[in-house]
């Protein structure tokens, strides 16, 4: 392995965030190399959101360095972070549900020419374009509803669709804050499924509540807890954590 290998795709030191006297997010260091498959859990309350959104740039961090292949992109907006390999879900409200699965897409690709300098070069005609949502569609299993309107898909396969929109901007790293807030049990398994199929050589941080998606997509987890990461490890090892139990079963 070479040393351009070994170049985090993305790490934290020391990220904190206070709201006033709240201290959301509370020294959180964490590695993730190109391909890793890492989930940060915890409660309601917890600091997830606000750690995500420091990552992604949509909050100023109080202290602490974000690093983006090894370049500090701490005060950085949102969409410079994109254009050097970060991407993050869009809400549901982004979609346009009279629109097909492919429009939307085609949407997707498009809006970002302006701010992916890399992609206006190379997307030089509508065939191009095209042929870049079809492949976006295929490599996230969904060529065979590309002409159903996006009203008609199920509230879980709305969710995948913004994960896929997410997609268009060829991420080395895909931050997901709770892709299964809100979806039924099988919803959420059939998230996971999706996640899991995505191309194994892009990064995933999944900020997440619920432990059974974790445990099926993420090969290492992280436990926030009023803002501090609170125990890492193999999913075995925060299954039989006794802090872990503690914190979500209220044991101990
Ligand atoms: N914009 C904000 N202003 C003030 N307090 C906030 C703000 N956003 C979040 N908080 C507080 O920070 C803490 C962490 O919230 P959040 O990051 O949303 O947790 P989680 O996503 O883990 O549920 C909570 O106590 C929350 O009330
Ligand atoms: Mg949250």
């Amino acid at each position: 392995m070479s040393a351009v290998d070994a170049v985090p795709v993305l790490e934290l030191k020391g990220l904190s965030k206070a709201f006033g006297g709240l201290r959301a997010v509370r020294g959180v260091s964490l590695k993730i190399m190109p391909g890793d498959r890492k989930a940060i859990i915890g409660p309601n309350g917890a600091g997830k959101t606000t750690l995500f959104n420091l990552i992604t740039g949509i909050l100023p961090a109080t202290s602490g360095r974000v690093l983006l292949f090894g370049n500090d992109v701490t005060r950085w907006p949102s969409h410079r972070r994109t254009a050097l390999g970060m991407a993050r879900t869009f809400q549901v409200t982004s979609l346009f549900p009279r629109l097909t699965v492919l429009d939307n897409v085609l949407l997707a690709i498009t809006g970002r020419r302006a701010s992916k300098f890399v992609m206006w070069r190379f997307l030089s005609s509508y065939r191009d374009v095209y042929d870049k949502a079809h492949e976006l569609l295929e490599r996230a299993a969904f060529l065979d509803r590309k002409d159903t309107e996006v009203r008609y898909l199920s509230h879980g396969e709305q969710r995948q669709l913004e994960i896929v929109l997410g997609l268009a901007s060829d991420p080395d790293i895909l931050l997901l804050d709770e892709p299964a807030a809100g979806l039924s049990s099988g919803e959420s398994a059939e998230m996971a499924r999706f996640l899991q199929k995505l191309d194994r050589k892009m990064a995933i941080l999944l900020i997440e509540h619920d432990m059974d998606i974790v445990f099926d997509v993420a090969d290492d987890i992280s436990v926030l807890h009023f803002g501090e990461v609170l125990e890492s490890g193999t999913a075995e090892r925060i299954r039989s954590s006794a802090k872990v139990q503690e914190i979500y079963l209220g044991t101990g």
